[in-house]
């Protein structure tokens, strides 16, 4: 199992669900957040470190998948969510060690 974390422009949330739904993934986990990246939220041409950061609004979806569903989630995630300029976001994927659906007591890829 894996733990998909994607952060990425609110304004591409519909289009990535819609792409996730696409392929059959169901749970996921949306917050709103604050970031930055290596501009430090500067949006047009990268004017040099003297520049404060200044956080921008993003949203971060964290999913769990089985380990053979992460490509696809992944390719998916980056089709929806690019638009080909700086802030389009970033994808991380971090090993999970278990998952257990509270209904069932149900563990491992089961309860995903
Ligand atoms: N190294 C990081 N660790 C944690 N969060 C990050 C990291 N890099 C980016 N993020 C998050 O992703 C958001 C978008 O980052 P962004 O796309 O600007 O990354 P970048 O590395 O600057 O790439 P680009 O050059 O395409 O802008 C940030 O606002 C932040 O929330
Ligand atoms: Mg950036």
């Amino acid at each position: 199992m894996k733990k998909i974390e994607a952060v990425f422009r609110p304004e591409r949330l519909d289009l990535v669900k819609q792409r996730l739904e696409a392929i059959g993934i169901r749970g996921m986990t949306l917050t709103q957040v604050m970031g930055c990246g290596r501009q430090k939220g500067e949006t047009g041409v990268y004017r040099g470190q003297e520049y404060a950061i200044t956080l921008r609004t993003k949203v971060k979806l964290e999913l769990a998948v089985a380990d053979g569903e992460v490509e696809s989630v992944v390719q998916a995630i980056i089709e929806a969510a690019r638009t080909g300029n700086v802030g389009d976001g970033k994808i991380f994927v971090l090993p999970i060690e278990e998952a257990v659906r509270i209904r069932t007591g149900e563990r491992g890829a089961i309860a995903l």
